[in-house]
């Protein structure tokens, strides 16, 4: 395994599908000066086609919206008429399910955010940190589907910190089952999203379909590959999604029952001292370290904590006993860098590094 990022001879020219949404944006913050990745394609909905992308984007980051992206026309979803190598994907499903197949089809290398084939028994849903040997279902998706290229998924965003929680804990000492609550923000809905009347001084305690990507995804992340298939882990999840008036950054509340004692330095240990798998430490996008483990008790809260490693961090807080599961804590991630963007840049980068991207 190599210690180091092998890098690409030249930069691999890329397009954002979607990118005029929340999610489109952050992949055009995210690309520029990636030393690897070039963007050259930003491509969005009708509405958007043909005006500048300044003209069609609300900009919504707090950093300037890049130059060079300013200036380029928004193009259609139009693989044959885009030279890109990769295809970032911040569509909504149900445009993702047309529309991603028809990339690969044409040799891109999709890195998708949408749900609509998370689940797809041929089609990888990665962590870099905790599955990057998944990546070799893409040998069975070109076979079953006859793809020149391929497409792999990061999974929904409130469950991407969880996830990598659930990892350190698992090598460590086996995760039995599960209960989680989450606190999402608003900037998860994607833009306009969620109406302001709704939400101010509000809590919606409904997010339609979340609670299932909550209970399901992360069983088929931490499950293993056998004979080109993934078993998913046995794990019982059990979830409640809450919709908060917080802009970015999901907060999640976890009580989890491990399969073995432990003393409570020994789970801190277990979860400060996680370590991606070599493969996916040295990329560009890997945060130094994939969990910071907070003391102060009233911590990780989204407006202090949530850019730790560049939003690529998972911060855990609260680490405590649990009366009714044995350990609980809370774990906050960013929706739109660490659960969206970063997570797909993230993905290529390992995907590049394996070979499947030259
Ligand atoms: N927001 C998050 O935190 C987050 C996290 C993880 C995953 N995701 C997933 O990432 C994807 C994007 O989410 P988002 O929050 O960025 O949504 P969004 O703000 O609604 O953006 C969606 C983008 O897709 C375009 N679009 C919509 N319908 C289209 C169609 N039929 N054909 C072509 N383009 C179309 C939109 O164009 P217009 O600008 O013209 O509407 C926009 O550029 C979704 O699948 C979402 O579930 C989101």
């Amino acid at each position: 395994m190599p210690t180091f990022a092998i890098k690409p001879d030249k930069p691999i020219p890329v397009a954002v599908l979607g990118a005029t949404g929340a999610v489109g944006q952050r992949f055009v913050q995210l690309l520029d000066g990636h030393p690897w990745f070039q963007p050259v394609a930003l491509a969005g909905s009708e509405r958007a086609i043909g005006q500048t992308y300044a003209q069609a984007c609300r900009w919504l980051l707090p950093t300037p919206m890049p130059a060079w992206a300013a200036e380029m026309i928004v193009v259609p979803h139009d693989p044959e008429a885009i030279e890109a190598r990769i295809a970032f994907s911040a569509l909504p499903a149900s445009a993702a399910f047309e529309l991603e197949p028809a990339f690969a089809r044409s040799g891109f290398a999709v890195c998708s955010n949408a749900s609509a084939f998370r689940n797809a028994a041929d089609v990888p849903l990665v962590l870099p940190e905790v599955n990057p040997d998944h990546t070799s279902l893409i040998e069975t998706q070109r076979r079953q589907r006859g793809w020149k290229g391929f497409i792999v998924t990061n999974p929904n965003c409130t469950l991407t910190g969880l996830t990598i929680v659930l990892k350190a804990l698992l090598d460590r000492f086996g995760v039995e089952r599960l209960l989680v609550v989450s606190m999402q923000a608003v900037s998860g809905a994607g833009y306009p999203g969620i109406a302001s009347l709704d939400i101010l001084g509000n809590v919606i305690p409904f997010i339609d379909g979340e609670e299932d990507k909550i209970e399901s995804e992360p069983r088929k992340i931490l499950g293993s590959l056998q004979e080109g298939t993934i078993q998913p882990a046995n794990l019982q999840i059990s979830a409640h999604a809450n919709r908060v008036p917080v802009l970015d950054g999901h907060l999640v509340c976890l009580s989890v029952q491990l399969s073995q004692e432990a003393r409570l330095e020994d789970v801190a240990q277990a979860l400060s001292s996680f370590q991606a798998p070599s493969i996916s430490r040295h990329l560009p996008s890997a945060p130094e370290t994939p969990i910071r483990l907070m003391e102060k008790p009233d911590r990780p809260q989204p407006r202090l904590d949530l850019m730790s490693g560049n939003g690529m961090t998972t911060v855990v807080g609260r680490l405590r006993p649990d009366p009714l599961l044995g350990w609980k804590m809370a774990i906050l991630s960013h929706n739109t860098i660490r659960g969206a963007a970063g997570a797909s840049i993230y993905n290529a980068e390992l995907l590049v590094q394996q070979g499947y991207i030259a």
